[in-house]
């Protein structure tokens, strides 16, 4: 591992607003602040907002400055991505920012039933051969249903091609409320405070962008009631995620 991973590993034991908590960990250890986040951490009332896969919580850190009266906590299992968004959020005084260190398969363990608001989901890797691992999968969503709030919002901000059509099959299939929805969010009429917020660009946004790849944008309601349903279909993979990698097999689709 390099020092510099160390060194920040180091530094993130220090940073009040980070909790570390993967999966070997919270096995032997309940989260004692699981309901209680407002209470013990915010200390307040205000609404919280989640981004599953922050990476280095660009989304946390931004809309946490745009909007005081909301709590934001970033999750990822990569400490070192973390630390970034942890250490700008202490720096910049955000009393409004929280990051959690654990594995999103097991989310529902750290929040309680009603006590999340919004969930972001920021260039989600589309986990093209396996639905159980993608973040937008029924499985998820029913993993997120145990704390976010009756009809809380679902907001999916993408390069990818496969994840954005499968998403829209998922919430098809399943008639969830569709707020906004489009495929190329830098050329599309959106309304100003919208506009405002997808703005803000994360790292693997430049990247993809750089590549000149358009980026796509879904909000959408996540009703609690009715049994969901896994799509079944099949959509043509992304081609240009296996650059520089040996193809895993020969298939040009997966569901
Ligand atoms: C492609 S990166 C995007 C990071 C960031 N949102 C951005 O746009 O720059 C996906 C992130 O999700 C995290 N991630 C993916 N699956 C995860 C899981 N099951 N549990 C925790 N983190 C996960 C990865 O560690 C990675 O940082």
């Amino acid at each position: 591992m390099s020092k510099g991973k160390l060194e920040k590993f180091a530094e993130m034991e220090t940073f009040r607003n980070v909790f570390q908590y993967p999966f070997s960990i919270i096995d032997n250890v309940p989260f004692d602040m699981k309901g209680h986040w407002n209470q013990d951490f915010f200390k307040n009332d205000n609404p919280i907002v989640l981004e599953l896969g922050c990476g280095k919580g660009e989304y946390t850190v931004e809309l946490a400055k745009l909007y005081p009266n909301v709590n934001f906590v970033g999750v990822d299992i990569k400490g070192a991505r973390m630390w970034t968004g942890a250490k700008k959020a202490i720096e910049a005084n955000l009393e409004n920012v929280a990051f959690l260190r654990t594995n999103i398969e097991i989310i529902d363990r750290f929040f309680d039933i009603d006590e999340v608001e919004e969930i972001w989901l920021t260039f989600s890797d589309p986990q093209m051969k396996n639905a159980h691992k993608r973040l937008t999968s029924t499985f998820f969503m029913d993993r997120y249903r145990h704390f976010l709030v009756d009809k809380g919002i679902i907001h999916l901000k993408t390069d990818s091609n496969f994840l954005f059509t499968y998403t829209k099959y998922m919430v098809d299939v399943n008639k969830l409320p569709v707020l906004i929805c489009t495929e190329d969010l830098y050329h599309d009429n959106l309304d100003s405070d919208t506009r405002k917020i997808l703005s803000i660009q994360t790292y693997y946004e430049s990247m993809w962008i750089e590549r000149g790849l358009n980026i796509k944008y879904m909000k959408f309601k996540l009703p609690r009631k009715a049994e969901l349903n896994e799509p079944d279909i099949e959509i043509p993979l992304d081609d240009y995620r296996s650059y520089h990698r040996p193809k895993r097999s020969g298939s040009e689709t997966g569901k």
